[in-house]
């Protein structure tokens, strides 16, 4: 069984998709610690109605960026963390700490990278842009984390339709519910089973 911790900073869906598919039988793991880079997300909520350790670890009470980094790293490794999930993780992370969970970390994105990806790219502000482009398809991806933002080795993608009268809003909830609370959970079960690989670059699938 895998040692999980979370990384949140809203609501949480994505967390809850996972705790759910943990109750139903399909991921051999545990989530055993949640951190909030915010105060108040409900995510913390659904960690605190399961008794599963959580706490909010916010970046301005540390001295700089890099003292932010130790800490996280420091709490999930003194935890014993087998795979680190950013579930709706808003903040992007150096190398202090992406170096020390190489591989052992991934994160939802809500669209088909390498499109709407990137810095500034998170939350609704990518389903906005999505329909600023007039794209008829978008979807999400779940990938390894690396330092460089929404740009480690992708795990798994669904495609989800755009609509000709969508608001952010109604798109958002279109791709989390035909998108990411599928592939989010089926990334954490065959991550925990062991069948993922990187070979240069590309995850291959057993
Ligand atoms: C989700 O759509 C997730 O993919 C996105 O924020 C939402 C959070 O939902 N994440 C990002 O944009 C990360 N860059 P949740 O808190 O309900 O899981």
């Amino acid at each position: 069984m895998i040692r999980i911790g979370a990384l949140v900073s809203g609501g949480g869906t994505n967390l809850q998709a996972i705790l759910d598919a943990i109750d139903r039988g399909d991921i051999d793991g545990k989530v055993v610690a949640v951190v909030s880079s915010k105060d108040g997300a409900y995510a913390l909520e659904r960690a605190e109605k399961r008794g599963i350790e959580n706490t909010v670890m916010l970046k301005k009470d540390y001295p700089s960026p890099e003292d932010y980094d130790r800490a996280l790293a420091d709490y999930f490794e003194e935890r014993s963390i087998d795979l680190i999930v950013y579930a709706g993780f808003m903040l992007i992370l150096g190398e202090g700490f992406v170096n020390r969970f190489k591989n052992r970390m991934i994160n939802i994105h809500p669209a088909l990278i390498p499109s709407f990806c990137g810095k500034g790219y998170y939350g609704l502000h990518v389903h906005e842009a999505v329909l600023k482009a007039g794209v008829k398809v978008t979807g999400a991806t779940v990938h390894f984390v690396t330092a460089e933002c929404d740009a480690g080795p992708i795990i798994l993608q669904k495609a989800v339709e755009v609509l000709d009268d969508d608001t952010p809003e109604t798109l958002q909830r279109r791709v989390m519910e035909q998108a990411e609370w599928i592939i989010y959970p089926e990334a954490v079960k065959l991550f925990a089973e062991g069948r993922l690989s990187i070979e240069n670059g590309i995850v291959k699938r057993r």
